[in-house]
């Protein structure tokens, strides 16, 4: 399996995969290996309009960054499965993946491409404290890179000595996040959003790589996040940050994005006790709220709704326009209830027809002025107004989420975690369906995860996917400068508490076990998936690869020892994810005789060694004996048979590809 993968990328080139989607597409334009543009042209003439601009984003490493996204990951998927086998998680459908996001991605690809709604990521800012540096284990040559990418040797060394110095440029950023959000965007579904955090310190650099990846049409917008009020830098204190969205395509998210407006309740609660207070002085009710109001910063999302300063029997309303969108609308007289005579009227008439206008004036449905000398509104209640567009700036201190998950896990092992709040009103905001992935794989402390654990509390029908490489804390310590130190100290002590190594991963997963059982205390009745399966990418070691490599396919003995170096979980589970199946899936056990085989829909994978004749013989028997039984796909790992028991294997399967069910099977021998 990772011998195969190893001889595939070898064969990779940049762009490989485009070219195969022009040749799918079309294939009139190429004639024995050669594309004729020519003839592509003559498709598009007319249809869409051809710039020749030459404008793109530029950087060191963009091509190599483009090699890295085409080549096929060799680690492998470990199930952790004492958790997996809890009662909580046994039958969850939300993944956490210890491992780097590029190998994860690669192999969420295999089973989750077009069907992921929600990406949220926050990777490193680049900000020169955050730790950022590009590493790779690609050790491709000079000379390799040079032919893989047709660039000069010159110009190789200068990309590979960028990979090998441990750089932190805007080139080194770009190069790192370019293969991941080209994987991303094939992760996302036809209507997918992906919302990305970042700084001003890598935010322009971000837009153009995805406009460039995602297609500038595809920009759904920026929120711009005020989380701080620090006042401590020269020129300008960034009180700040972004968060850009773009959709996977716009033909297919219409966009309709609403969030519920925030203090309402507290508005509501306010003007109960002014109704209390003043009974049906709607004056005075006015006045009282008018002050309220005031206490509030700009920053504090009553203040967005402070319009909202009069009330009625029906509730509280603020007057709205009620002049006509075109000059001279509708023009008729309004008379004032009280003056008796004929109220100011909009210079551009009237909003609706005369009929209407009395109907909701006889229903109490507009605000009059003191006197007839102020244009009358619209009454506009706020229950009616409950939900808003998503709009682009949020106040939220930083501080706050912070606060919380200290309290959460009982000390400050984490520095800017993101807020929870925040990200579930974007997912709401999104209108996420039942059965929606959310996937982060960015995912630090797990706030993703807790995010959409809140939701799925709530009774939304979510789950999520989150992937963390297994960061070295000890050397986290090491790095850290000022109050990181203490942080990185306390996540240390945390990790010792829990008996577990010095990685943030094992941070995330308690914090996501925490929230679930928070969740079950507060609802002792909800039976909802707030559990999660939890998996860690390995690599290969060498002295592996060496063994697969000198493997002899025509050996009379299998080597026990490579099922051994993985273990037959392992095997099982990076298949049935390569095979599509994902990381929850329900693959059977068959125990014949002893001997365990695997079934999954339509394959049947064999991995164990010592496959005998007679758990052949039974197997054949099951072919024919069971209607229900019926994998097309016989899925061997090749070092666990021999020669011999493998031909075996093939001539006795023969049979059932000549007999009753006529069943086409393939037989997918994997080194
Ligand atoms: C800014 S933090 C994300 C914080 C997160 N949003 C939260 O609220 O806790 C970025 C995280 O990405 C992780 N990371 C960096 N490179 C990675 C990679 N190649 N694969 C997976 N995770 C990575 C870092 O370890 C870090 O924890």
């Amino acid at each position: 399996m990772i011998k195969d993968i190893i001889d595939a990328n070898n064969n990779v080139t940049v762009g490989a995969k485009e070219i195969e989607i022009l040749k799918e597409h079309f294939p009139a334009c190429f004639h024995n290996g050669s594309f004729d543009i020519e003839r592509l042209k003559e498709y598009l003439k007319d249809k869409i309009h051809v710039t020749e601009e030459g404008y793109e984003l530029r950087f060191l490493g963009k091509n190599y960054a483009r090699l890295l996204a085409s080549l096929d990951t060799t680690t492998v998927i470990v199930p952790d499965a004492e958790h997996n086998n809890l009662p909580e998680n046994k039958d969850s459908k939300n993944i956490y993946i210890s491992g780097d996001n590029l190998d994860a991605l690669k192999h969420l690809l295999k089973s989750y491409a077009g069907s992921i709604k929600c990406i949220y990521i926050d990777p490193p800012y680049n900000t020169g404290s955050d730790d950022f540096v590009y590493t790779d284990s690609f050790n491709f040559t000079v000379e390799e890179l040079a032919s893989k990418l047709s660039i000069s040797e010159e110009q190789a060394s200068r990309v590979l000595d960028l990979t090998r110095r441990g750089s932190a440029t805007h080139s080194a950023w770009l190069m790192f996040m370019l293969p991941r959000l080209l994987l991303a965007r094939d992760l996302l579904s036809k209507d997918g959003v992906i919302f990305i955090s970042i700084d001003e310190n890598e935010h322009a650099n971000l837009r153009l790589l995805c406009e460039e990846i995602f297609g500038e049409e595809n920009s759904a917008g920026e929120i711009v996040w005020k989380n701080s009020s620090k006042n401590d830098e020269d020129y300008i204190s960034m009180q700040h940050e972004y968060i850009l969205c773009f959709v996977k395509n716009k033909t297919f998210n219409g966009g309709d994005w609403h969030e519920a407006k925030e203090g309402v309740q507290e508005i509501f609660t306010a003007f109960a006790g002014f109704r209390k207070k003043y009974g049906t002085d709607w004056k005075a009710i006015h006045a009282a709220a008018l002050d309220w109001y005031k206490q509030f910063k700009a920053s504090d999302p009553i203040s967005d709704s402070s319009h909202y300063s009069w009330m009625d029997e029906r509730g509280v309303y603020f007057p709205s326009d009620i002049s006509g969108p075109n000059h001279g609308q509708y023009v008729y007289d309004v008379i004032h209830p009280i003056t008796g005579k004929v109220c100011k009227a909009p210079a551009s008439g009237w909003r609706f027809p005369e009929e209407t206008m009395k109907e909701k004036i006889a229903d109490g449905l507009i605000h009059f002025g003191e006197d007839e000398t102020t244009v009358p509104n619209n009454k506009t209640y706020l229950q009616d107004t409950l939900n808003q567009s998503l709009t682009s700036i949020k106040y939220r201190d930083g501080r706050v989420a912070s606060k919380r998950l200290t309290s959460l896990l009982g000390a400050n092992v984490f520095t800017n975690p993101k807020d929870p709040e925040l990200l579930c009103r974007l997912f709401n905001a999104i209108g996420l369906q039942d059965g929606d992935i959310v996937l982060d794989f960015f995912s630090g402390s797990g706030t993703t995860g807790e995010a959409v654990q809140n939701l799925i509390a709530d009774n939304k029908n979510l789950s999520f996917i989150l992937v963390q490489i297994k960061e070295d804390l000890d050397n986290t310590l090491k790095r850290a400068t000022g109050g990181g130190k203490a942080v990185a100290k306390n996540a240390i002590d945390f990790c010792d508490m829990l008996g577990r190594s010095h990685t943030l991963d094992n941070i995330a997963i308690e914090r996501l076990k925490r929230i679930r059982q928070h969740h079950q205390q507060q609802n002792p009745m909800f039976h909802g998936d707030l559990g999660f399966k939890h998996f860690t990418l390995q690599e290969t070691t060498n002295q592996s690869i060496e063994k697969m490599e000198r493997f002899d396919p025509h050996s009379i003995f299998g080597d026990k020892t490579l099922v051994d170096e993985f273990g037959v979980p392992t095997i099982l589970t990076t298949w049935l994810v390569r095979d599509g199946y994902g990381l929850t899936s329900d693959v059977k056990t068959l125990n014949i005789e002893g001997y365990e085989l695997y079934y999954m829909d339509k394959h049947l994978y064999i991995i164990n060694p010592n496959l005998s004749n007679e758990v052949v013989a039974s197997l054949l028997d099951q072919f024919q004996s069971d209607a229900g039984f019926n994998p097309q796909n016989i899925v061997i790992y090749g070092y666990a048979l021999s020669w011999g028991e493998l031909q075996g294997l093939k001539d006795s399967l023969r049979v059932i590809r000549d007999g009753e069910k006529n069943m086409r099977i393939n037989f997918d021998v994997r080194y």
